[in-house]
C-alpha cells in the first residue's frame, strides 16, 4: 500500500505537488493520470525517497522508503528507463541490484527471460532501444518480488506485443494481491488496464475513484445518427429540444435522448436512417473534461487550409433550436460549468456523411455535457 498525506513539493516558486492525499491499495491496478508537468513523476520520486517532500509525507506499507532495509523486496519501480550505466550489460545491471538487496542470482536470469531480454543479456545497455530499456526497467522492478510496484509511463516505446504483455503482467500482479501504481498518457490503454484512477492536475489531486465511475461522472454517451435526410432529422430533433451537433466523421451526435426515441422520430416523419448507434464515452473524453483547465503546455492548433475548389452546390442549412423552446432533458446532465470545453461544432451536410463546406451553418451545442471540475461530489480531495 502507498499512502500520501498532505504531500507537497516545491521547486523554488513552482509547486509541483500540492497537498496530495491519496491511497494506492493492493489487489488492483491504480492508474496515475495527469497532463504533462502535473506532478506524477515528482510524486513517484517522493515515494522512492529520491525527492524530499517540502511538506507532508508518503509511506510504503506504512513506512518511509528510506527506512526500508531491503527496499527492492518491498517496492519495485521503473521511473526512468534510461537511468542505467551505458557500458554495463543488462545482466550485470540486474546482478548489481540483486546483490545490493540480497536477492539470489537465479532471479536475474528468470527476470531476463520474463521480459524477453535473454538474447541480449550480455550486450551493453548503450545499444538498447527505448523499448528494450523499458523491458530492462520492468525486470529491475520485479527483481525483488515486491508487493508494491510503481511504473512511470512503462509502455513508452513498447511495441504492440509489449503493450499487451505489460497490460497482462500488471493485471496479473494485481490479481496476486500486489499494489500496482502506474502512470500513463495512453488513455485507451489505461481504460483497459486500470481498475482505479488517481488524477492529478497542476499538483492537485482532482479525482481518486474507480475507472468506470470516473468515466461516468465526467463524460456522457451520445447517439450517432447517419441519414441521407440529416438536416431534416436535425430540425425535428432540435424542435423537440434535443441537443444536436455534427460528428467530426459525418452524421449527427445527439445527446440526452435514447437511440430508440430518435428512431421513432425518424420513422414518424418518414426519414430514412443509415446508422443509429449509442456511443459510450471514453476515458480520454472524461480525462480531457476534468483536466482541460489544468493543462499547462498547449500545442498550437494548426489552421485548416482553405478548400482548393469551391463547393459544387449550396450547402443545406440546419436550424437552431427555437430560443423560446429550451431543451428539456429530464434524465440529462446538468449544465456544464464555464471551464468545460464544449465539443467543437462541426458543420453537417444532408448527405449523411461529408461535412459541409465552411459556409454551411453548423449545429451548435446548446447544453454542455456532465463534468465535475471544481465541485465534483465524489472522491475528491
Ligand atoms: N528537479 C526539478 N527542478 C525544478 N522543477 C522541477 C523538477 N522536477 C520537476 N519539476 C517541475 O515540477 C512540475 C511537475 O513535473 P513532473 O515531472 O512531476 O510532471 P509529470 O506529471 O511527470 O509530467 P509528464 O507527464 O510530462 O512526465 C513541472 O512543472 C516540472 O517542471
Ligand atoms: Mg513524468
Amino acid at each position: 500500500m502507498i499512502e500520501a498525506r498532505g504531500l507537497t513539493k516545491r521547486y523554488g516558486g513552482k509547486t509541483a505537488v500540492d497537498h496530495a492525499d491519496f491511497t494506492v491499495l493492493p489487489g488492483r491496478v491504480t492508474g496515475f493520470l495527469g497532463p504533462n508537468g502535473a506532478g506524477k513523476s515528482t510524486t513517484m520520486r517522493m515515494v522512492l525517497g529520491l525527492d524530499r517532500p517540502t511538506a507532508g509525507q508518503v509511506t510504503v506499507n506504512g513506512r518511509p522508503y528510506r527506512s526500508l532495509a531491503a527496499p527492492l523486496r518491498e517496492v519495485g519501480a521503473l521511473l526512468d528507463a534510461k537511468a542505467v550505466h551505458g557500458g554495463r550489460s543488462a545482466r550485470n545491471h540486474l546482478l548489481v541490484l540483486a546483490k545490493s538487496n540480497g536477492i539470489p542470482k537465479r532471479r536475474v536470469d528468470e527476470m531476463l527471460d520474463l521480459v524477453g531480454l535473454r538474447s541480449v543479456a550480455k550486450k551493453p545497455f548503450r545499444g538498447f532501444s527505448l523499448g528494450m530499456g523499458q523491458r530492462l526497467g520492468i525486470a529491475a522492478a520485479l527483481l525483488g518480488d515486491p508487493g508494491v510496484l510503481m511504473f512511470d509511463e512503462p509502455v513508452n516505446g513498447l511495441d504492440p506485443e509489449g503493450i499487451l504483455w505489460i497490460r497482462t503482467l500488471m493485471r496479473g500482479l494485481a490479481r496476486e494481491g500486489r499494489t500496482v501504481f502506474v502512470s500513463s498518457h495512453l488513455m485507451s490503454e489505461m481504460a483497459l488496464t486500470a481498475d482505479h484512477l488517481v488524477v492529478i492536475g497542476r499538483g492537485r489531486i482532482l479525482a481518486d475513484t474507480g475507472t468506470r465511475e470516473f468515466i461516468d461522472a465526467n463524460a456522457t454517451s451520445h447517439v450517432l445518427v447517419r441519414s441521407p435526410q440529416l438536416a431534416e432529422l436535425a430540425r425535428h430533433l432540435t424542435a423537440r429540444g434535443h441537443r444536436v451537433e455534427g460528428d467530426p466523421a459525418g452524421g449527427l451526435r445527439v445527446t440526452g435522448v435514447p437511440a430508440a426515441d430518435i428512431g421513432d422520430i425518424a420513422a414518424d416523419n418518414g426519414l430514412r436512417l443509415h446508422e443509429l448507434a449509442t456511443v459510450q464515452p471514453s476515458l480520454e473524453e472524461a480525462f480531457m473534461r476534468l483536466t482541460g483547465d489544468t493543462v499547462e503546455y498547449h500545442a498550437a492548433t494548426p489552421q485548416p487550409s482553405p478548400p482548393q475548389t469551391p463547393p459544387a452546390q449550396d450547402p443545406p442549412t440546419l436550424p437552431q433550436a427555437p430560443p423560446q423552446d429550451p431543451p428539456t432533458l429530464p434524465q440529462g446532465p446538468p449544465p456544464a460549468p464555464p471551464q468545460a470545453p464544449p465539443p467543437s461544432p462541426v458543420p453537417v451536410s444532408d448527405a449523411g456523411g461529408t461535412p459541409t463546406p465552411p459556409d454551411g451553418v453548423p449545429i451548435t451545442p446548446q447544453n454542455g455535457p456532465t463534468q465535475t471540475t471544481g465541485n465534483p461530489g465524489w472522491g475528491l480531495t
